[in-house]
């Protein structure tokens, strides 16, 4: 499924997913392989590039790619954060891509963090019915887990990716000279799900993941590398349970706990990967209280977090019954339980439904 090309800074890698097969390119300078992609995959589309305020110069080089091949480009730019995923901003992009001719044939592109490709997928996904769909992820939480697995969608006032569809890319570019500008806790972000993969793929990638040295720089050799790991642990999962019957689940590890803080606490005040980590920690508790596992890996996973300043200390004032509620209410609970990913070691994990209450309360409580 995946091969170093012939820079070796490089990597190729292959999703195969139901009758998707598409490639996902990682290394420095990839934005440049955009045009002779776009030759192979998509001869005569035009592009609705959808991007994020935040990455416009990023943008703008995508942009003179595509213009310099003949391709017409339709420019849409929504406001920076979670704030964009809407129906209204679904809407309002839909109409631009209809006044301006966008067809069936044509492709959305989607340039920027989770937030963009999530929207812009869900663009692809839905305007007349679906159309193709390229991802240059800008975050490194986007490279190694939003861009690929499919999913897309918007949020409503009541829940976050309430509203949705799954849609894969025709091909991801994931260019990490995008990453020079991403702030460094955005960084440290998308390394909660860095270290989610050490814990879920074995304890081989967990040491690695613990090694690797503060503060992150996206430079640093073996980085695009480590991004590839993760890609191909993504894709092995979604391209064996793409409709999250069973296995994708697993990819929620810490999510369960970690979304019930994010909603709790308000949306913007612990990002994505912030609130993943306190969730890994939560989630690594009441793994060694209901199964068993070793409190090592906690305590090895806290100090990784930790020196990547991730939070790993809840603030007092968000509640744990609002966590708990939010947990409830959450897409993958049921109506009166919900799922929990549990890891015995590194490499060995388990899904369970309704761990006991008390348990993930007194996990939560550790917290403070
Ligand atoms: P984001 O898209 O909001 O990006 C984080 C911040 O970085 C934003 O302010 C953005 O403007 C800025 N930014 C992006 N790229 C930049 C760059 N290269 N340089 C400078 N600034 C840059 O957030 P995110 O963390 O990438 O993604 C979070 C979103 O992803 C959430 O909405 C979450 O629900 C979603 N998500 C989806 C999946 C999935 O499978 N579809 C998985 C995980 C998360
Ligand atoms: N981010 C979890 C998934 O894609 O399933």
């Amino acid at each position: 499924m995946t091969s170093p090309d012939e820079h070796g800074a490089h990597h190729l890698v292959w999703g195969e997913i139901g009758d998707a097969h598409f490639p996902v390119l990682i290394g420095p300078s990839q934005i440049d392989r955009l045009g002779q992609l776009w030759d192979e995959r998509l001869e005569g589309a035009a592009a609705l590039l959808i991007s994020d305020a935040a990455v416009a110069a990023y943008a703008g080089r995508a942009r003179d790619v595509l213009v310099s091949r003949g391709i017409r480009v339709v420019d849409v730019v929504v406001p920076s954060g979670e704030g964009s995923k809407t129906l209204a901003e679904l809407e309002r992009i839909c109409r631009i891509a209809a006044q301006n001719g966008i067809r069936r044939a044509d492709a959305v592109v989607a340039v920027g963090g989770g937030v963009v490709g999530d929207l812009a997928g869900f663009v692809a996904a839905s305007y007349q019915r679906g159309i193709r769909l390229v991802h240059l992820p800008t975050t490194l939480l986007a490279m190694v887990d939003s861009a690929v697995g499919g999913k897309t969608g918007v949020d409503l006032p009541e829940a976050k990716n309430y509203v949705g569809a799954i849609w894969q890319p025709e091909f991801v570019v994931m260019d990490t000279d995008s990453l020079a500008t991403l702030p460094a806790r955005e960084l440290s972000c998308g390394f909660a799900e860095v270290i989610k993969y050490g814990l879920l793929n074995s304890y081989e990638m967990f040491a690695h993941v613990e090694a690797w040295p503060a503060p992150l720089d996206p430079a640093a050799d073996g980085f695009v590398a480590l991004i590839r790991d993760c890609v191909v642990h993504k894709l092995n999962v979604v391209g064996q349970d793409e409709r999250e019957t069973g296995l994708r689940a697993s990819l929620n590890l810490g999510h369960t706990v970690g979304h019930g803080i994010e909603a709790a606490a308000g949306y913007g005040r612990y990002h994505h990967g912030e609130a993943i980590s306190l969730g890994l920690l939560a989630a690594l508790r009441v793994a060694h209280e209901t199964i068993g596992a070793a409190l090592e890996w906690r305590d090895r996973t806290l100090q990784i977090l930790a020196r990547h300043g991730l939070p790993t200390q809840l603030a007092s004032d968000v509640s744990t019954a609002a966590i708990l509620e939010a947990m409830q209410r959450d897409k993958k609970a049921s109506a009166s339980s919900f799922n929990m990913v549990f890891v015995q070691e590194p490499g060995a994990v388990l899904l369970r439904q309704d761990p006991p209450r008390d348990v993930v309360i007194a996990a939560i409580e550790e917290l403070r």
